[in-house]
């Protein structure tokens, strides 16, 4: 029998690629940049099953291009906005993602850009290199207090209680609001959006992005916080309103944000964002570290294997496939 035939988008680290294509007829995508939307389309033709990555839009062009063989679509990130999940489950398509195991790794990174935007690391550092740092200087770049500060987290899923349980190192107090978050947690007070926004030194973003969270946080969010309070979003961009983030941190009404995702992504070179210097951003690497990344391509592949093997994927976003 012949081997299920797969594309697969990027290059996987190791041992995954391997052990993926030791399983199935693959042709991996070889070039850093995404395939683009034409390629994508050819490249997914005939094929029993598509991995992808948060760069690809699949939607249901390229689902129908695939044709009525595809078995599965294994999204190597935990967020599947990238792909129409409405699209997918209509034609029966289980679709995977590699939740869980990138929850610490990604609430270390929102934490460290936490830190690094209250306490001005990045602008330090730029000082430095400027030859800018004459003497010891009893106000020069002075920060905000992590310790004893209030957090706000947007989102109170995996990585959202992962950020809470790093800030009660920090002795913070933590407010939440998350209308899905109907669990008990005695360390966090539940809160509506508007109080977390006004009582809040940080804000930290930890919703999906989908119709109710896109440009959640905008012109009327951003007035509503206080001038000395940080943002920080490591979820999707979209959830900010690019413009109205801007504005914000240019007339000072809030201080500062830092930002792991951007919208549109990438940023490009020239946005008025990358004017400010009271804003830090990073290429969308809060689970970039050598572990997550290699865990995140082994739980893709084994969704992928078992999607092509008719089995239920370990990690399933739309199992009503299974109950049809
Ligand atoms: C990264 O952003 C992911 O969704 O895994």
């Amino acid at each position: 029998m012949p081997k299920p035939n797969v594309f697969v988008t990027r290059r996987l680290p190791e041992p995954s690629l391997t052990r993926l294509l030791e399983a199935v007829e693959a042709e991996v995508w070889p070039e850093e940049l995404p395939p683009d939307r034409e390629t994508l389309l050819a490249k997914t033709v005939e094929r029993d099953g598509l991995l992808c990555l948060l760069t690809d839009q699949i939607d249901a062009e390229v689902i129908d291009a695939a044709g009525p063989q595809l078995k599965v679509i294994s999204n190597c990130a935990v967020g599947v906005d990238n792909v129409d999940l409405a699209a997918a489950t209509q034609r029966g398509i289980p679709v995977g993602n590699t939740p869980g195991i990138l929850t610490e790794t990604t609430a270390d990174f929102a934490f460290a850009l936490l830190m690094s935007a209250a306490r001005r690391v990045v602008e330090g550092d730029r000082y430095v290199r400027a030859g800018k740092w004459q003497t010891w200087g009893l106000t020069t770049l002075l920060g905000e207090d992590i310790h004893g500060a209030t957090l706000g987290i947007i989102g109170y899923g995996r990585i959202g209680q992962a950020m809470a349980r790093r800030a009660a190192g920090f002795e913070m107090r933590v407010l939440v609001f998350d209308p899905n978050f109907n669990g008990v947690d005695d360390e966090v007070l539940k809160t509506d959006l508007t109080a977390l926004l006004s009582e809040s030194d940080f804000i930290s973003l930890h919703t999906p992005l989908n119709k109710d969270t896109h440009h959640l946080i905008g012109a009327s969010e951003l007035a509503q916080m206080k001038p000395s309070a940080i943002l920080i979003n490591t979820a999707r961009g979209p959830v900010v309103d690019p413009d109205a983030l801007y504005t914000a941190l240019k007339e000072g009404q809030i201080a500062r944000a830092a930002l792991d995702v951007t919208e549109p992504e990438p940023v490009p070179a020239d946005h008025p964002l990358l004017t400010l210097d009271n804003l830090i951003i990073a290429p969308h690497i809060a689970s970039a570290s050598q572990a997550t990344r290699g865990k995140m391509a082994a739980m893709a592949v084994d969704n992928l294997l078992a999607g092509l093997a008719g089995e239920q994927l370990p990690n399933c976003v739309n199992p009503q496939v299974y109950s049809g």
